[in-house]
C-alpha cells in the first residue's frame, strides 16, 4: 500500500504534452471527479466547481487564455476549477445548508455562525477559497496517478480571460486552477526535490 501511493506520487509529474489521440474512459474521468468532491474543505464549506472541458473549441480556447499552454489543447478532458465567492457569505442559504451537515443542535450551530462571521471579515475570501481549490486538485491528480493519468495544474493564466471562455459569473466564482488530464506523450523528465531533512524538522 505504502510502496503503491509513493509510487502514483512519483508517477505524477506536471506533464507538458499530452497524447491528443487518447480519451480517458468515462469511468476514470468520474473517479477522479469524485476525489476532488470528496476532498476537505475549512467550515466543510466545498468550496468548488468543477466543470468538465470536453469539446476541442473550448480547450482551444482555454490553451489562448492560459498563455498557449498545449497541455489544454492535448488534454483529453480539462478540469477547471471555479472558487466559489458569493456562496460563502455568512449566512446565505448555501453556507446555511453546509452548516446545516456539520451541526445538529441549534447552539452549536449558533456558535459556528458567529466563529464564521468574525472570521469572514478577516480573511481575502477569494484568496481563502482558492486555497481551499487546490486541497481537492492535489486529490484529483493523486487519484489520477493511482489509475495511471497525466495531469498538470495550470495556474499560469489571465483569470479574466478563462472567465469569459467558460462565461462564468465574477461575482459568483473565481477560476482557482485548471487541470488538463490525458496520457503522456513524452517519457517524464527527472524529478527535483530538496531532500528530505531540508523540509522536515522533528521537534
Ligand atoms: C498552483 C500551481 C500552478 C502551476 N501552474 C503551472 C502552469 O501554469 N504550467 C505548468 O506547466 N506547470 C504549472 N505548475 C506545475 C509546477 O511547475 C510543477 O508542479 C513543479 O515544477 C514540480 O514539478 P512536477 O509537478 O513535475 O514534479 C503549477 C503547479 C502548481 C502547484
Amino acid at each position: 500500500m505504502k510502496e503503491d501511493f509513493l509510487q502514483a506520487m512519483q508517477f505524477r509529474h506536471a506533464c507538458k504534452i499530452f497524447d491528443a489521440q487518447r480519451k480517458i474512459p468515462d469511468a476514470d474521468l468520474r473517479f477522479i471527479l469524485e476525489a476532488g468532491r470528496l476532498s476537505p474543505s475549512s467550515f466543510g464549506l466545498e468550496h468548488w466547481r468543477f466543470i468538465v472541458v470536453r469539446t476541442q473549441e473550448l480547450k482551444e480556447k482555454l490553451k489562448e487564455a492560459c498563455f498557449n499552454q498545449v497541455q489544454l489543447s492535448t488534454c483529453s478532458d480539462a478540469v477547471v476549477i471555479a472558487a466559489k465567492i458569493e456562496d460563502l457569505k455568512p449566512g446565505s442559504q448555501y453556507v446555511e445548508g453546509r452548516f446545516a451537515c456539520l451541526a445538529d443542535r441549534p447552539e452549536v450551530l449558533a456558535w459556528i455562525r458567529q466563529f464564521y462571521a468574525d472570521y469572514y471579515v478577516k480573511i481575502s475570501v477569494e484568496q481563502w477559497s482558492i486555497t481551499q481549490c487546490h486541497i481537492a486538485a492535489a486529490n484529483m491528480m493523486m487519484a489520477a496517478a493511482v489509475v495511471g493519468i497525466d495531469s498538470c495544474p495550470i495556474g499560469g493564466m489571465s483569470v479574466p480571460k478563462v472567465m469569459e471562455a467558460l462565461d462564468l459569473d465574477g461575482l459568483k466564482y473565481v477560476v482557482s486552477l485548471i487541470l488538463p488530464f490525458g496520457y503522456r506523450l513524452n517519457p517524464q523528465p527527472q524529478k527535483h526535490r530538496l531532500a528530505f531533512d531540508e523540509v522536515v524538522e522533528f521537534r
